[in-house]
């Protein structure tokens, strides 16, 4: 699916060679949005001061030598040196007929595929997952799938939180309470929150038990096999949870994904012996350190990342380190995008930089955090219970259900849902409320988590999408025909037709956008764009009652793209698409 935008930048910029000579072959043709045509070149403004000539001069000898052939209905000059370019109805419906006919809606795969780690969600065992862990979740999620279907190899990693000092005192709590809690799914330990404060707690307050605790972390380093089952056992509990609520998010992540902390435990070492041999960690008031040039706290000193702190204990970023180091060496990625919160980025930054002096990290493979923002409440604080505590993402996902099915019964309809079907587009709706809402704002901004501006059926939500996707399906079952035999050919007549048409082309550029930058709410956006003009077109352009067999024919099938390209959308964001709403 070629987009406009570059199939004319690359016409102009052949007309641009053929007039002021082939060093020109490469110019930014400055294609922009134009409010007279379909696109403007703004070209011929820079290129005047180049030549030292007028503008307009400039302007109509690039128009000359346009080859307008097939693709391009008009080209006008106006203002000081605009190219006003409109593009052929013939061609845009061509297109449209294409990706019609094609079954990735003619977007090829990549011609140059990636292997790309995508880390994200990874919440932590023992802890309840939150709202933070929430946007890791389905950001991370996204970007996952559009790199996916644009041909790269995925691996999608869950680096869990699951080793350290507090597995101490978490795995003597537990054998206080007794294994077989666990076993039973008691909620003395399947509600991890109370689990961890209870824990947290009798750490605090007994000495006796702060000791076992302790002796405990040393035999969980040491590799002892009893203390290793009993950690396993709160590994197991948390892995459940975590599921459960990858199943109620629907989430690609499954337990092959999970490459938790305690899976570099034995790369420690290793890391660590490298960075001292390479002279890069050096020992700095008992703690072994790295100094990453251009780092300094407030004084201007040099800010150390500890690699080993003085009691010989590793820390978070010596695991980051020797993951980085697995991933380059072992795994052999080119792309490593860390899905995490925007708290963590100078962790990040000091990580790479230090990954970078060891020779892991090198310009052939790129390391990227994608920073996350924070989800506030509607005080415009970090999301919070009204006690002041971290909100359960469970909880969280069935209030959206819940108020989604309010929302949904007001809906005026010609035939009644029975109570199956009714669950499970609630579901949807609701969750997909709420997926869209995180999607569809840059990843690094935060947002307030509102669920009355995310489920509703106006305006930028995923219910709005949804209900655009299944009134096409609506219109597929009233006129007896499925969306995959709609054949066209496509004819653009109508202004909302062509509009409509044409938003359809950009589909692929949006993807690659997306996928280059990791930057899902570009596709979120897009997908809204596509849906505002099929509202558009539907409330312009009758479809079965089309004035002629040949309208008819042209609409469903633009109906039937449309479709495709929302359904798709919505999927790679990973909001589902209820076939009737
Ligand atoms: N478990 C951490 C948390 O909940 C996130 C881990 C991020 N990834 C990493 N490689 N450090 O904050």
């Amino acid at each position: 699916m070629p987009d406009p935008q570059l199939v004319l930048a690359a016409r102009v910029q052949a007309a641009l060679s053929a007039a002021f000579g082939p060093s020109y072959a490469d110019a930014d043709p400055v294609i922009r949005p134009s409010q007279f045509a379909d696109l403007q070149a703004n070209v011929a403004l820079p290129l005047a001061k180049r030549l030292g000539r007028k503008p307009r001069d400039v302007a109509d000898e690039i128009a000359a030598r346009l080859d307008t052939a097939d693709v391009i209905a008009n080209v006008e000059v106006s203002g000081p040196g605009f190219l006003n370019l409109t593009l052929s109805d013939a061609w845009i419906a061509g297109e449209a007929q294409n990706a019609l006919e094609d079954a990735r809606l003619g977007i090829p795969e990549t011609a140059a595929p990636q292997r790309v780690v995508v880390e994200y969600s990874s919440p932590n065992v023992a802890k309840e997952m939150h709202v933070g862990h929430l946007r890791t979740t389905i950001v991370g999620d996204a970007i996952a799938r559009i790199l996916g279907f644009l041909g790269h190899e995925v691996v999608r990693d869950n680096h869990v939180g699951d080793w350290g000092t507090p597995f101490g005192m978490l795995i003597e709590h537990l054998l206080d309470l007794g294994e077989d809690a666990a076993a039973r799914d008691d909620s003395s330990v399947s509600d991890l929150t109370a689990f961890y404060q209870a824990a947290r707690q009798k750490f605090d307050a007994d000495e006796a038990f702060a000791d076992r605790s302790r002796r405990r972390v040393v035999a969980l380093q040491a590799g002892d096999p009893e203390t290793l089952r009993l950690w396993q056992i709160l590994v197991d509990v948390s892995k459940r949870y975590f599921n459960l609520v990858y199943r109620q998010l629907g989430v690609t992540l499954t337990d092959d994904d999970i490459k938790g902390e305690s899976f570099y435990n034995d790369m420690l070492a290793p890391t660590v012996r490298e960075l001292e041999d390479k002279g890069i960690a050096v020992v700095s008031e008992g703690a072994l350190c790295a100094f990453p040039p251009g780092f300094t706290g407030r004084e201007g000193e040099p800010l150390p990342m500890i690699i080993r702190k003085s009691d010989g204990g590793y820390n978070y970023s010596t695991t980051d380190l020797a993951t980085i180091r697995y991933r380059v060496d072992t795994e052999r990625v080119d792309r490593m995008v860390y899905v995490v919160g925007a708290p963590q980025a100078l962790h990040f930054q000091m990580v790479f930089a230090v990954a970078r002096m060891a020779g892991w990290l090198s310009d052939d493979v790129q390391a990227e955090h994608a920073k996350i923002g924070n989800v506030l409440g509607t005080d415009g604080k970090i999301l919070k219970t009204r006690a002041g505590g971290t909100v359960k993402l469970a909880e969280l996902l069935e209030e959206a259900v819940e108020r989604a099915g309010a929302v949904f019964d007001e809906i005026q309809r010609d035939e009644p849902l029975d109570d199956a079907t009714r669950a499970a587009i609630v579901r949807d709706v609701g969750i997909g409320a709420v997926k869209y809402a995180d999607l569809s704002v840059a990843l690094d901004s935060e947002y307030v988590f509102d669920f009355d501006r995310m489920i509703t059926f106006n305006g930028k939500t995923g219910p709005y999408l949804q209900y655009a996707a299944a009134r096409i399906r609506s219109i597929f079952r009233k006129g007896g025909l499925a969306p995959e035999d709609a054949a066209g050919p496509i004819v653009l007549t109508e202004p909302a037709e062509r509009a409509l048409a044409l938003q359809l082309l950009g589909f692929g550029s949006v993807l690659e956008q997306a996928a280059a930058a990791a930057e899902p709410h570009k596709l979120a956006t897009y997908v809204y764009a596509v849906a505002d003009a099929y509202t558009t077109f539907h409330e312009n352009c009758p479809v079965l009652k089309a004035p002629d067999e040949a309208a008819r024919a042209s609409r469903l099938a633009l109906c039937a793209v449309t479709l495709r390209t929302l359904e798709t959308g919505l999927h790679l964001l990973g909001v589902p698409t209820p076939e009737r709403m």
